[in-house]
């Protein structure tokens, strides 16, 4: 009979390792299943509509409806939420898929030249009235590149296209890209909220602008 040595002891340790390892994996595997399964059946309940594939100069928009690991990356990053009311909270894949659900359309987009996801674009869409609001997330390390004034066009251009009457989005007045792309893709002022939100502990106003069929 073989005599235990240490050395023989910690060979055999390695496979029980492996064998522990690969039951943990197995764990995790069925956790995150559980949890797909949950959003589907959530999916089907909303008999929701697929939004189509959208594209751009620059820019491909995939519909999105599961979240993608990055998403509560960039609306954790202060830089990114600055101005927008996903400042105040922490965002985890779970509440990104409650996000997504609760938009009627929702879009990754994708740059096409360096084959990277930049950002998301989704609609809330007020059927009976055939109102439309948009809103837009682009990582900060990708803007300034136009990007975001290619989504919004396009996004606008097929909602209009697709019988909506009214599209409609609204910002800080301080957020000077969101109010340039309102601008650049034909959108016009139509109201404000003065002092609406609390910037750096100071209130701004909220705009809101509108593009009619
Ligand atoms: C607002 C936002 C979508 C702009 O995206 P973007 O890809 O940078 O937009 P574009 O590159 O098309 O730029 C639009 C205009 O803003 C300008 N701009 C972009 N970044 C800027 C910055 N940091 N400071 C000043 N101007 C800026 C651009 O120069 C361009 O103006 P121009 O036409 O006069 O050249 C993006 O900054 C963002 O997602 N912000 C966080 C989320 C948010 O605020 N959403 C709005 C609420 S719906």
């Amino acid at each position: 009979m073989e005599k235990r040595t240490r050395k023989s002891r910690s060979r055999n340790a390695r496979p029980r390792g492996l064998r522990h390892q690969r039951q943990q994996d197995q764990k995790i595997i069925c956790l995150q299943s559980a949890r797909l399964s949950a959003i589907d059946r959530q999916l089907q309940a909303k008999e929701i509509v697929p939004a189509p594939t959208l594209h751009t100069k620059d820019l491909v928009l995939k519909p999105l409806i599961k979240p993608l690991p990055i998403q509560p990356i960039w609306l954790n990053e202060p830089k990114n939420t600055q101005f927008s009311e996903q400042r105040w909270r922490k965002h985890t894949v779970s509440s990104c898929s409650k996000y997504i659900l609760d938009c009627t359309y929702f879009w990754v987009i994708n740059a096409v030249e360096i084959d990277k996801y930049i950002g998301t674009i989704s609609v809330h869409l007020d059927e009976p009235n055939r109102v439309a609001e948009i809103g837009i997330l682009i990582d900060h390390t990708y803007g300034g590149k136009g990007y975001g004034t290619q989504a919004w066009s396009e996004v606008q251009r097929w909602l209009l296209e697709s019988g909506v009457r009214k599209v409609t989005a609204g910002c800080m007045s301080v957020n000077t890209p969101m109010v340039k792309i309102f601008k650049k893709t034909g959108m016009t002022f139509e109201c404000e909220r003065k002092g609406h939100f609390l910037k750096d502990g100071h209130p701004v106003n909220a705009v809101y602008y509108v593009r009619w069929k």
